[in-house]
């Protein structure tokens, strides 16, 4: 999605800029552009393409000034040109517009704006803004004019916004699109995310919808589109910078991937006391209002909807909670039944996604009590939220979800020992044996990550297939669509996941010598037996058969051309475990062929359009 920063500074502002953008890379986006003020002029540069690329054509180093706002575009209305790259301005070129949303109503006021005079110059529904600022901007500073241009706007905004005849102030403001603003010293910032500004400072304030903010180097004032001000809290950000960089890594997926055991002890930590699992004051959810929950909805997108599937097992076999999973993006336009004693559950990385965001809202007009599972503090859907579990994942950089998942799964589990407890569906030995098992998994990870020769040899065999098949059942059903959506965002090689069992109602036709089939099959006392059979299925039609298993396997031993162990685990643990050899199989494979695993195609980290 498109990323925005701005900073107003008592110094030259590029390379903040520069970084800030650099840093938003990771949403990804098909052209750049900054503008800066000097002496009541702008200079706007921009360019189809990455940062480095336009950097290349124009040096947006040698742009000089003490205010700017910059901007990575991911198109929604017109192509990708050079015209269309934000900023945007107005006819007298004063007002400069960087903008991530989507205007509803902007051919309605450009036609408006057009019979008036004014003459547009690209195709985006982003330049309305700036030509409608200019209508009001007579006689009125900066702030008011965007504010009666803003209740004109319908839809979705994050804004930054100069004046060149104000040339110190920055003007933000935001709608249904991430905006936080950055207080240093001497110097403030806007930026869609944290790890864009985290270099410069760790003091932020998240803008909430249809607020304005007024920054000057020294000064802030925020503002309710009433024109009323608002006092704001100052959050300060715990993730360091050091975090949302490589270090060392090729890629930021492959850090990420390596992150794991580090970042599931960290979302442990201080949640387990003797045989309790203790969330902080933020999950807020009373025992006995858990008592009485007879119904768990969970809502999610993308990898965090897989997450959820395997938070469904968990709940219903172990909490014994009927459970559903919906896709975010369906239920906000469904009509769903809910009552007060159903409890909503979104899971978000980002804590920014438009479709789940919509959903916890539609779910808080049926008056039912919500829970999100985020990473990022702060975030928009946290706020929404009744109760919050944070993952403590850290900054997630790859556009492809690795750490945030396993600690997804993490949370998941200790919520399902949490609600067995209360509800008295487990024993004291059962919810010990579940603590022992997840107090176990960051060292069992990373044994995972310092043996996986033969994920390297899969990689090197199989990265020119054009298809892949991965299945699993129970707890790895969902794993299975996590190892194939892994492979098919940062490699664009086509998988299907299935539950091995379907695969005899229809992917059993695509097999062949030349299709990897990639079994989770960790032992279970529920499902092992049958994959055996199945693995015989696709071993009789010549297909090359890769399977996940537990240490110390005899059986699947004889029958797959390549294993991949993962040490021994409860069997609703046995997912966080057998998630990451497929991680790593997507991104060697993407690696090999050459495609940048952070920065897939036609991708963005964080949707935050419908
Ligand atoms: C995008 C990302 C995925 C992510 C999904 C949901 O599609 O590319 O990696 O799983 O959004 O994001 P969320 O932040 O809500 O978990």
């Amino acid at each position: 999605m498109c990323g925005i920063v701005g900073v107003v500074s008592n110094a030259n502002v590029n390379e903040k800029l520069f970084n800030g953008l650099s840093n938003l890379e990771y949403r990804g986006y098909d052209s750049v552009g900054m503008c800066f003020v000097k002496n009541s002029k702008f200079t706007i540069k921009k360019g189809v393409g990455k940062l480095e690329e336009v950097h290349k054509r124009v040096d947006f180093l040698k742009l000089n000034g003490n205010i700017g706002i910059g901007h990575c575009r991911w198109s929604t209305h017109g192509g990708v040109t050079e015209k269309n790259a934000h900023p945007h301005v107005d006819c007298k070129n004063k007002i400069s517009v960087v903008h991530n949303g989507i205007i509803e109503n902007y051919s309605e006021l450009k036609e408006e704006l057009i019979r008036k005079g004014h003459k547009f110059y690209s195709q985006t529904d982003t330049e309305v803004i700036a030509h409608l600022i200019e209508e009001n901007i007579m006689g009125s500073n900066i702030e008011e004019a965007t504010r009666a241009a803003l209740n004109k706007i319908e839809g979705s905004y994050a804004l930054g916004i100069l004046y060149a005849d104000e040339p110190s102030k920055l003007v933000a403001a935001r709608n249904e699109s991430p905006l936080i603003v950055g207080i240093g010293k001497n110097e403030n910032f806007i930026a869609s995310d944290v790890p864009s500004i985290l270099s410069y400072t760790n003091k932020v304030i998240y803008l909430d919808d249809k607020e304005i903010a007024v920054l000057t180097k020294n000064k802030l004032k925020i503002f309710g589109l009433d024109g009323n001000e608002k006092k704001k809290k100052i959050h300060t950000i715990s993730w360091n910078a050091e975090a949302a960089k490589k270090s060392g890594y090729k890629h930021f997926m492959l850090k990420e991937i390596f992150e794991q055991p580090h970042a599931i002890a960290d979302t442990l930590n201080e949640r387990i006391a003797n045989n309790h699992i203790v969330f902080e004051k933020e999950f807020s959810l009373k025992e006995d209002y858990l008592k009485k929950i007879d119904r768990i909805v969970i809502v999610a997108c993308g990898t965090s909807w897989h997450a959820a599937l395997v938070g469904e097992f968990m709940l219903e076999e172990l909490a014994k909670i009927p459970t559903e999973v919906e896709y975010a993006s369906e239920f906000r336009y469904r009509h769903p039944l809910l009552d007060k004693n159903t409890l909503v559950i979104a899971i978000s990385q980002s804590g920014e996604t438009a479709d789940t965001i919509a959903a916890l809202k539609e779910a808080k007009k049926y008056g039912v009590k919500t829970l999100s599972i985020c990473n990022v503090m702060g975030s928009s859907i946290t706020r929404i939220s009744d109760g919050v579990i944070y993952t403590r994942a850290g900054p997630e950089i790859g556009v492809a979800s690795t750490k945030a998942f396993t600690t997804q799964l993490a949370v998941l589990y200790l919520l399902t020992i949490l609600l067995s407890k209360i509800r008295k569906t487990l024993n004291e030995k059962q919810i010990k044996d579940m603590i022992e098992g997840i107090r176990k998994i960051p060292l069992q990870l990373q044994s995972v990550l310092d043996e996986y020769d033969e994920i390297l040899k899969c990689a090197e065999l199989y990265h020119h297939k054009l298809n892949s098949i991965y299945l699993g059942r129970g707890v790895n059903f969902p794993i299975a669509l996590e190892g194939a959506l892994k492979l098919k965002e940062v490699s664009y090689i086509h998988a299907e996941g299935y539950p091995a069992a379907e695969m005899k109602h229809g992917p059993i036709a695509l097999i062949d010598k030349n299709m990897p089939v990639v079994f989770i099959a960790p032992h279970d006392i529920y499902t092992y037996k049958k994959v055996l059979g199945n693995i015989e299925e696709v071993k009789a039609r010549g297909g090359i058969i890769i399977v996940i298993t537990t240490e110390g396997d005899k059986e699947i031993t004889k029958k797959a051309k390549h294993i991949i162990f993962i040490p021994k685990t409860l069997y609703t643990l046995s997912s966080i475990l057998a998630v990451v050899p497929l991680q790593l199989l997507a991104y060697h494979i993407a690696d090999k062929l050459g495609h940048n695993p952070d920065l897939p195609k036609n991708l963005a980290k964080s949707v935050t359009v419908e």
